[in-house]
């Protein structure tokens, strides 16, 4: 192998995927490809941890396949296969999991709110998925993890539990490190710009789906809540027309500064329309490339048959090994 550096990350197929996913991690794992050596997974195993409907779960991982191949990911440089389909993930989750203390998981931000989201089913998985999340990477030596800042502390825990391995058994593990790119926004909330976008949100206008339609992609940006000011400029108690020039700026590839020059003077129903066409003109082609994968099962298949294929190959490997050291008697 050369001496590229590996990279792992993941994507829970949850149905919609918004602008917020788009900048936040998917832009980020298309411009990794030519440089590192990615694999990338549908992590459909940690979806699990709250309630899912079977039929809509299978359709799920299908279409994040197909939006993640339609949004840049390409089999000829990077590995996309489906968690489920690599046993080792469970397997190497179980090992680490008597290397994890309980005491570091009542720390972690997300179990919190999730278990404060989800009273009703605060169940075992939901505990341990960083776990499985650390296995996931562990299991492919990866470096560098590509993921949003929400991510951080999850990534964290996992070079900790890579570290303490180690420390017992010796070299094992690569120890990864979180990547964030410079620059990577963080897309807010279109109706309430202090909290992070979600598909989740109850106000439909609060976010864009990657697959959305340019007209209400346009309504979405007009009505978008910001400040009264009038003036096209990043700063404080500016949210909303933040997010607005943070996206633009994803898009364009262009500075705040320049931004806020190429407005001086506009006001905001012009800098919204402008942001809105820009932004739908972006995602057309992304939809109409997801539009025609989605209705090719044969040629999805094929990519998640050849990703587990070759995933696989590195897993057995690490396991093996894995196994071994903690003194399991070799199959
Ligand atoms: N937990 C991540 C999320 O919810 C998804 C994920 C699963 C992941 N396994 C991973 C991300 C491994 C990075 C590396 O967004």
């Amino acid at each position: 192998m050369d001496d590229k550096k590996r990279v792992l990350s993941g994507i829970q197929p949850t149905g919609i995927f918004t602008i917020g996913n788009y900048f936040g991690a998917i832009k980020n794992w298309v411009s990794m490809q030519d440089e590192y050596l990615c694999n990338y997974m549908i992590a459909d195993m940690h979806s699990i941890t709250v309630k899912q409907d079977p039929v809509v779960l299978k359709n799920n991982v299908l279409s994040s396949l197909a939006l993640s191949l339609a949004c840049g990911i390409d089999i000829k440089k990077s590995n996309i296969f489906i968690q489920s389909h690599i046993s080792e993930h469970a397997e190497l989750c179980w090992v680490l999991s008597s290397f994890s203390q309980f005491g570091e998981l009542s720390r972690m931000t997300q179990f919190k709110d999730k278990s404060e989201n989800n009273k009703e089913n605060i169940n075992a998985a939901l505990f341990t998925y960083p776990i499985l999340q650390t296995a996931d990477i562990l299991l492919y030596n990866a470096n560098l993890v590509p993921v949003g800042a929400d991510q951080k502390q999850h990534i964290e825990l996992s070079r900790n539990i890579a570290i303490r391995f180690n420390g017992i058994y010796g070299d094992i593990f690569t120890i990864p490190e979180a990547f964030m790119n410079i620059g990577q926004a963080k897309i807010m909330s279109l109706s309430d710009p202090i909290k992070k976008m979600s598909k989740s949100d109850k106000n439909q206008n609060g976010f864009i789906g990657i697959l959305e339609e340019k007209d209400s992609i346009i309504k979405k940006i007009k009505k978008s809540v910001t400040d009264s000011e009038g003036i096209v400029y990043f700063g404080e108690g500016k949210d909303g027309i933040n997010n607005l020039i943070d996206i633009y700026s994803s898009i364009m590839d262009k500075t705040r500064e320049d931004i806020q020059q190429e407005f001086e003077g506009k006001g905001y129903g012009n800098f919204k329309l402008k942001v809105g066409e820009v932004l739908a003109d972006y995602l057309e082609p992304i939809r109409i490339k997801y539009n025609s994968l989605i209705n090719d099962r044969s040629y999805l298949e094929e990519c998640y048959k050849t990703g587990a294929l070759y995933a696989r190959k590195i897993a057995t490997e690490t396991l093996k090994k894995i196994y071994d050291k903690v003194g399991f008697i070799g199959r």
